[in-house]
């Protein structure tokens, strides 16, 4: 079934700023007058932020790496029925944080879980609901690892589930992201997240601007 409202998620790597891109980008599309449905994964719902509770805490190794595709996959179902599928039936603009591609790129690319494995999870979970647009945040593992950390200092928390992983396994997740892109190129858009906040924001509201044109939803108004 296709819905009326549009799915634009946010994904990269940890440490991108993807968390901050999606504030303002959310911002931009409610000043713009679009009715935006905010929402992010894990979670997104009480049994998801259950699920991202138990996620993130557990260190690696406690939980196995099908086990956490199969947790990903139960937080993104209830997701899909509780916020997902409801906003996009009321042809509302769904900005995820995070959403299908994270478990494409970090369990089946990260934790080598394999392209097919995801595939079968997704075609069971989301069926034909599958996003519209995605942003992917692209930034070397290294620069990335060094602004996820310098925010855990200032936070001064431990590091999380995903932040302890190796430069290697965040080196396979942004390829899985870029091999994402490749193959879809037309829904899939990379984005240099090298530059300052502003810069990178500039660049995102541009691809959705052009988007919501393409899709016949684009407003009149200022650029920005
Ligand atoms: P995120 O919300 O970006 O973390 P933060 O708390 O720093 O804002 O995402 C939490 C982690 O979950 C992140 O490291 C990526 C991971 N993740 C997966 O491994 N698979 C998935 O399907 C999803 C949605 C997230």
């Amino acid at each position: 079934m296709k819905y009326p409202g549009l799915f634009i998620t946010l994904e990269g790597i940890d440490g991108t700023g993807k968390s901050t891109q999606y504030r303002l980008l959310v911002s931009y599309l409610k000043q713009r007058g679009y009715v935006v449905c905010a929402t992010r994964e894990p979670g997104g719902t009480r049994a998801g932020e259950h699920i991202r509770g138990i996620l993130l805490k557990s260190s690696t190794g406690q939980i196995g790496a099908m086990a956490e595709l199969a947790l990903m996959y139960a937080a993104r179902a209830q997701h899909l029925e509780e916020v997902v599928r409801p906003a996009l039936a009321r042809g509302q603009v769904v900005v995820s944080d995070r959403f299908n591609d994270a478990s494409m790129a970090y369990q089946g690319y990260g934790r080598k879980l394999g392209t097919q494995t995801v595939r079968a999870f997704d075609r069971i979970v989301c069926g034909t609901t599958q996003p519209d647009l995605t942003l992917v945040l692209d930034l070397s593992p290294r620069t990335a690892l060094e602004r996820a950390q310098g925010r855990e200092r200032r936070r001064n928390s431990r590091r999380g589930r995903f932040e302890a992983e190796s430069l290697a396994f965040h080196e396979r997740v942004r390829q899985g992201y870029l091999a994402i892109a490749h193959q879809d190129p037309r829904r899939v858009k990379v984005v240099n997240a090298e530059g300052p906040v502003g810069k990178v924001q500039a660049e995102i509201r541009g691809l959705v601007r052009e988007f919501l044109v393409r899709r016949g939803r684009g407003r009149k108004g200022t650029r920005d």
